[in-house]
């Protein structure tokens, strides 16, 4: 099959009404029709924010990868744009992947992956695009513009991808994840031009796989490297699953601190960051994983992929601390404010139904150590559970009572619960959880944790409860329904 961009957009055009809306966000981006992954090209341009996304609209499952395109005044409404890019040319025929934008002289620079296939072996190189009017894009003659070739020997040429573009003082640089031997890289570039550029070094190493979609910036005086582990091996509580999403401290560039995972629930990977115009670091990831098949594929919706909510990026004590952005409350429409109240053997219900785009505040202690479950999406035989266990200082996140499960592509990989621990010694924790249809992002304690999650139910009941068997008390409890922003 022949891809170009303009065939994309007939064909959103003609089947995007044709999705199944059943578990369509109601406020986060997701795919129009087919299937997204990694969120690209985040970046601020003419008064405007952009962003696009991995994107195959001819299935619901990846493919033949183009560059999906939305725009906003406000990171919450998006309108979808023409797509970007498609694979049509012979510098990307295996696919367009991920990569980063930045602006110059009233130009979008678009640096992305190309994929080739030749004589079957996979090889990924460095390419631009550019754009006059953060619309069209119109690719680089001389693509590609880095070649595995450039790389010192040790480095492969199979795995060389998702370029991130920074602005340095005397020019530009680029980082670009590789693998180097049986470890994954991160290796950087720089260019005075942003389209002649010259290898300067291997900057950061990593015993696993592979490296995928480095992003590199300064937060609260600490410069932040983050990047996502492909399949690394299960390590206690410190990662929720094998691809996970981490972020380490750099001091002149090398490493201080462990890999630190960035989100704690089953489904977050490949983030990507932009400095907004009022100094606000601003992170959207996409709420997945690799190794798993979703329902909304399995049962023939006719799309998958939805990206993670907005949320403000900042550190502390050498710590990521993330919340959600500040502007979501103007989403906040009906409110219900609850009295404090103990739970005592008792299951206490919130509501009984309709919490399906809702938004949740609620600070629980327990007085005897026992657990405290919040259950979400609840209806008479399934939940999606929350549980607190304040002895140990845990969270789990638990989608197994809880709809349609996702299937697993290698039946060792996924699981459907997960436990982090909570930082601090406060027998009290505070959540704020959204839930949308079929997610459920969880900031604990001002954002010192979060965890995102997928959950399918299959009754549209969407109730809320918290449980204990022992003594709890909810000390504060306070819901919001939030009004839409998709269109579809
Ligand atoms: C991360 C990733 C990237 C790659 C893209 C392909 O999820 O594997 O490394 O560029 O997805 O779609």
């Amino acid at each position: 099959m022949k891809y170009t961009t303009s065939l994309a957009d007939q064909y959103i055009a003609l089947n995007s009404g044709a999705v199944n809306p059943r578990y369509l966000p109601y406020y986060h981006l997701c795919a129009p029709v087919g299937w997204i992954n990694d969120p690209n090209g985040f970046c601020f341009f003419k008064g405007r924010y952009h962003l696009f996304c991995q994107f195959h609209p001819y299935d619901s499952v990846w493919g033949p990868m183009h560059w999906a395109h939305w725009s906003s005044d406000n990171l919450l409404h998006w309108t979808m744009l023409p797509v970007a890019l498609a694979p049509d040319t012979p510098a990307d025929s295996y696919g367009c992947f991920s990569g980063t934008i930045i602006s110059k002289n009233g130009l979008m620079y678009l640096a992305y992956t190309g994929a080739v296939l030749t004589g079957g072996d996979m090889r990924q190189q460095q390419c631009m695009a550019l754009s006059w009017d953060g619309i069209h894009f119109k690719k680089h003659p001389a693509n590609p513009i880095i070649t595995p070739d450039m790389l010192p020997p040790n480095h492969s040429s199979i795995d060389f991808r998702d370029p991130r573009l920074i602005k340095t003082p005397d020019g530009y640089s680029m980082l670009v994840a590789s693998r180097k031997g049986n470890d994954g890289a991160v290796v950087s570039f720089s260019s005075k031009d942003l389209e002649n550029w010259t290898f300067e070094n291997t900057l950061f190493e990593q015993p696993c796989s592979m490296i995928e979609c480095p992003d590199l910036y300064e937060l609260d005086g600490c410069k932040v490297l983050c990047f996502c582990i492909e399949k690394i091996s299960p390590d206690g509580l410190r990662f929720p699953n094998r691809f996970p999403v981490v972020y380490v401290v750099m001091d002149d560039m090398n490493a201080r601190s462990f890999p630190e995972a960035i989100d704690h629930g089953l489904d977050f990977y490949a983030p990507q960051s932009l400095l907004c115009p009022d100094g606000q670091r601003v992170m959207i990831g996409w709420m997945r994983t690799w190794g798993i098949e979703e329902p909304t594929h399995y049962l023939g919706h006719g799309w998958a992929g939805t990206l993670t909510l907005p949320r403000e990026l900042h550190m502390k004590n050498g710590r990521l601390l993330q919340k959600p952005l500040c502007e979501l409350k103007k989403l906040r429409a009906v409110h219900r404010q609850f009295d404090a109240m103990p739970v005592h053997n008792s299951r206490v219900r919130l509501v009984e139904s309709g919490a399906d785009a809702a938004e949740l505040t609620v600070a629980l202690s327990s007085e005897d150590g026992s657990p405290v479950q919040v259950r979400l999406m609840e209806s008479e035989d399934e939940y999606f559970s929350v549980i607190y266990a304040a002895h140990d200082r845990t969270l789990t996140v638990d989608r197994s009572r809880c709809g349609y499960q996702m299937r697993e592509n290698n039946l060792d990989e996924a699981k459907p619960w997960t436990t982090a621990s909570v930082p601090g010694e406060n027998g009290c924790i505070q959540l704020h959880i959204f839930i949308d249809r079929c997610s459920v992002e969880i900031f604990v304690d001002d954002g010192a944790l979060v965890m995102s999650s997928l959950c399918f139910p299959k009754s549209n009941n969407y109730g809320i409860s918290i449980c204990c068997e022992g003594r709890a008390f909810i000390r504060h409890a306070e819901l919001w329904h939030l009004s839409a922003t998709n269109t579809q």
